[in-house]
């Protein structure tokens, strides 16, 4: 390759095969469509051989593609490893911070982010924020500082920490039969019709190995790939479900019914995730002990649908 390979070529080619497509590198990367394809047109040029092939809309690499792919993260990794110890000179002044979080940690993550960013305001962040899939796949090519999930994944070495409760509640439509009773069971409630996340989900996960753990089997009569959608449905009488009491941060008291079931919530842990051999930067330590710090106030998400302090089981989460 010559010498006029840019790193700005490089770091859009390597956005490129990290999201699988052109339109999701240029918006990660804040560039028009037109500046990234005749990026990539320079930079395959230079290398003298296609990098990447087009199927339909989906972006596949050629082996080149997957060399340089390859190259081009080590080359990031030692940069990142560069401004880490200039960081580590300069305390948290400056420095970097990257992060992914699974779908539904997306309620708290950001918030969390902006707090500690107000107390150390020189420091860059970016959050992804992807389904199981991707962050996986992102924790196998070392590409993130810190991840966030409910399930830490058992086939990779990590070290994981948990940051904060997560406790699933059933949710209903307000005026659902089912609002107003006590001590619902779970045969019960697998006679409802359910709305369920995609297949792979932790929360799907949790909810189904309840119910398996009692011989039970839910039967989901939708199943939707999103907590909004599924929020959505339920209030269109679609069925009820049951979600992190998480996904109900900033909404209006009294818009869903949680309801009062025997086994919930099933309780479950946020948790902070890193490779198992790798020396997290100053800035990730920091975050990481910025979350420990304030564990109990971030629980606080009236884990037990209310029935502890007696309250209504139509109560809202404030995250
Ligand atoms: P999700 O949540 O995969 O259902 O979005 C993460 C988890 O709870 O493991």
């Amino acid at each position: 390759m010559r010498h006029h390979t840019t790193f700005r070529q490089l770091e859009i080619f390597e956005s490129i095969a990290r999201l699988g497509s052109f339109t999701r590198a240029s918006e990660a990367l804040f560039l028009t469509q037109p500046t990234v394809s005749m990026q990539m047109k320079k930079l395959s040029d230079i290398v003298g051989a296609p990098l990447v092939e087009q199927v339909g809309k989906k972006i596949t690499l050629t082996e080149d593609g997957r060399e340089l792919a390859q190259a081009s993260r080590e080359i990031f990794a030692i940069l990142d490893h560069y401004t880490m110890s200039v960081s580590e000179r300069q305390g948290l002044k400056k420095g970097k911070l990257k992060l992914m979080a699974i779908t539904t940690a997306s309620y708290f993550t950001p918030r969390l982010l902006g707090d500690f960013v107000k107390l150390h305001p020189g420091i860059d962040v970016s959050l992804h924020v992807s389904n199981k899939e991707h962050v996986l796949a992102s924790m196998a090519d070392n590409l993130d500082d810190l991840y966030l999930l409910g399930t830490p994944p058992d086939d990779i070495d990590m070290i994981a920490i948990p940051i904060m409760d997560n406790p699933i509640v059933v949710l209903a439509a307000p005026d659902h039969p089912l609002a107003k009773q006590k001590n619902i069971t779970l045969e019960r409630l697998a006679q409802e019709p359910w709305i369920m996340r995609e297949a792979g989900s932790g929360t799907r996960n949790a909810i189904e190995c309840m119910f398996t753990a009692k011989g039970l089997e839910i039967r989901p009569r939708l199943e939707l790939g999103s907590n909004e959608a599924i929020k959505q449905a339920i209030l269109a009488d679609l069925g009820i479900s049951a979600l992190s009491c998480h996904a109900l941060a900033l909404h209006a008291p009294g818009q869903f019914a949680v309801l009062d079931v025997k086994d919930f919530p099933i309780r479950r842990h946020w948790y902070a995730v890193y490779p198992a051999g790798r020396q997290i930067s100053v800035v990730a330590r920091a975050f990481l002990d910025f979350l420990l710090a304030q564990r109990d106030d971030l629980s606080a998400c009236a884990p037990d649908g209310g029935k502890a302090a007696g309250e209504s089981p139509l109560f809202v989460a404030t995250v």
